[in-house]
C-alpha cells in the first residue's frame, strides 16, 4: 500500500516535469519556424534585381504623386500645409525615411502611421494593406533603399542590426 502511494507520487512528480517540458519543446519548435517567417517578411532586399524592378512599378503607381518621381517628396516638406497636415517627405537620402528599421518603414506603409504610433495623428499617408501585397510592399520599399548612397544603405543596416538585438 505505502509503496503504491510512494510510486503514485513519484509519476505524479515525472509527469509534472515531463509534461510541461514536453509541451515547451514542441511549442519552441512550432513557433519557431513562424517567427522566422514573421521577421523575414519585412526584410528589405534592394540587391535583388527582380525585386526591386517590380518595386519601382508599384512606386510609380502608388506613391510617385506624392513622395515624388524622384523620391524627392512635396515642396517644402518640412513646413506644414495650410491645413496643419505635413506635406510627404522625400524617401531618398536627404530625407528621414532611412532612418526607420524595415520593420517601422513596413508596419508604416501597410498600416498607415496612425496605427502604429498608436494614437489619433491625422495625415495624409495612405495605408496599403487593402491595395498591396505584402510582397508589393516589400518591394517598394526595397526599391526606395535600393536608391540611397552606399554609406546611407550601411547606416540603414546598423539601424536594422541594432533592432533585431533589442
Ligand atoms: C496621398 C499622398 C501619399 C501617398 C500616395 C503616399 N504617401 Fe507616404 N506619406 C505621405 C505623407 C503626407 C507622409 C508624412 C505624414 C506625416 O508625417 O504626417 C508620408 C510618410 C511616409 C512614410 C514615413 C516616412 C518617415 O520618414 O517617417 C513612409 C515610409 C511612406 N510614406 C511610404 C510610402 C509608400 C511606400 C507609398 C506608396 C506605396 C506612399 N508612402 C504613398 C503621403 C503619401
Amino acid at each position: 500500500m505505502s509503496l503504491n502511494f510512494k510510486s503514485f507520487i513519484k509519476i505524479r512528480f515525472l509527469l509534472a516535469i515531463f509534461i510541461p517540458t514536453f509541451l515547451l519543446f514542441f511549442g519552441i519548435i512550432i513557433y519557431m519556424p513562424k517567427d522566422k517567417n514573421a521577421q523575414a517578411a519585412y526584410i528589405l532586399n534592394p540587391d535583388n534585381h527582380d525585386i526591386v524592378e517590380l518595386g519601382k512599378s508599384v512606386y510609380v503607381q502608388n506613391c510617385a504623386s506624392c513622395h515624388g518621381v524622384k523620391l524627392e517628396g512635396q515642396k517644402d516638406w518640412m513646413l506644414r500645409l495650410p491645413d496643419g497636415l505635413m506635406p510627404a517627405p522625400p524617401h531618398d537620402e536627404t530625407g528621414h525615411t532611412w532612418h526607420h528599421s524595415d520593420k517601422y518603414l513596413f508596419m508604416i506603409t501597410k498600416y498607415g502611421i496612425e496605427d502604429i504610433v498608436g494614437q489619433k495623428y491625422a495625415n495624409n499617408m495612405p495605408a496599403y494593406k487593402n491595395i498591396l501585397s505584402d510582397k508589393e510592399i516589400i518591394a517598394v520599399l526595397s526599391y526606395i533603399k535600393s536608391t540611397w548612397p552606399n554609406e546611407v544603405k550601411k547606416i540603414h543596416d546598423q539601424i536594422n542590426d541594432r533592432e533585431k538585438s533589442m
